[in-house]
């Protein structure tokens, strides 16, 4: 049965390649992202593209009553900026905890009575190993340390209604967004893994689907750790 799936930042990278996942599976896709109408998906069956900011945190009830029922949500957008604790500026930090843990959390609220009348329901928390073992961007690991948190929270909430939330902690992933981090941390990084190498898109992409579709109802506000052994030793 053709599902739809809400990813946000779905024109890029990790969430780029969950949308192609989900297409190439049959379901039905929105891309929620600010120049989701630039994606190489526009144009594409099966495909709805959504430019808009998550940061208008307001506005995200809205959002969702525009849309078709949601079956999936990936909530996947999100922003790293690798300043310094002491030198990051409120403007930064403002953005990027409304980002990376306001919004999720406003999209899951806005999808929640829909999603308990039909008693069903999926959502994805694209997390990171940063929310487990610290960060030097902290409000980045704050950030994902909270998502992985609500996670939690409201599974054991809405897990009785038949919703299932649950995460994937990736340790680094070849996407745009390494580009904040400085070289010698990223050989670091390699060196600190099974195979010598990032996580690819597509891996992240793989492990969401199966939480988005086919993993079992008993896994249930869990944060799966995609990182190759990258936790401290
Ligand atoms: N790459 C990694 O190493 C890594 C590791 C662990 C976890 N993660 C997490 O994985 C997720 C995806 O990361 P990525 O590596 O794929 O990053 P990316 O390539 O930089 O993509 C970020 C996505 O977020 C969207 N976005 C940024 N600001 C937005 C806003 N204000 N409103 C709506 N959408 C916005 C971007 O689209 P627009 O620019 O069009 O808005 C883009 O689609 C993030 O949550 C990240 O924290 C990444």
């Amino acid at each position: 049965m053709e599902r739809h799936v809400l990813i946000t930042g779905g024109n890029k990278g990790i969430g780029l390649a969950c949308s192609r996942l989900f297409l190439t599976c049959g379901d039905r896709v929105t891309i929620v992202a600010r120049h989701a109408s630039d994606c190489e998906l526009a144009g594409q069956e099966r495909v709805k593209l959504v430019d808009f900011d998550l940061c208008r945190i307001e506005a995200i009830p809205e959002l969702i009553a525009s849309l078709p029922p949601v079956d999936v949500l990936i909530n996947n957008a999100g922003v790293m900026y690798s300043l310094p604790y002491d030198q990051y500026p409120d403007q930064k930090r403002e953005i990027l905890l409304k980002l990376n843990l306001e919004a999720p959390v406003a999209l899951m609220t806005a999808l929640f009575p829909q999603m308990v009348a039909r008693k069903q329901g999926r959502i994805v928390n694209i997390a990171s190993i940063a929310g487990q073992i610290g960060h030097p961007d902290i409000w980045y690991g704050i950030s994902k340390a909270g998502l992985i948190n609500v996670t939690k929270s409201l599974a054991k909430q809405l897990g009785p209604h038949g919703i299932l939330i649950n995460a994937v902690a990736p340790g680094p992933v070849e996407t745009d967004m390494l580009a904040v981090i400085p070289e010698p941390r990223k050989q670091a990084i390699k060196q600190a893994v099974y195979t010598g190498r990032f996580a690819t898109a597509f891996e992240v992409a793989q492990t969401a689907f199966w939480l988005g579709s086919d993993s079992p109802e008993y896994l249930n506000g869990s944060c799966i750790d995609l990182n190759n052994g990258a936790f401290p030793r």
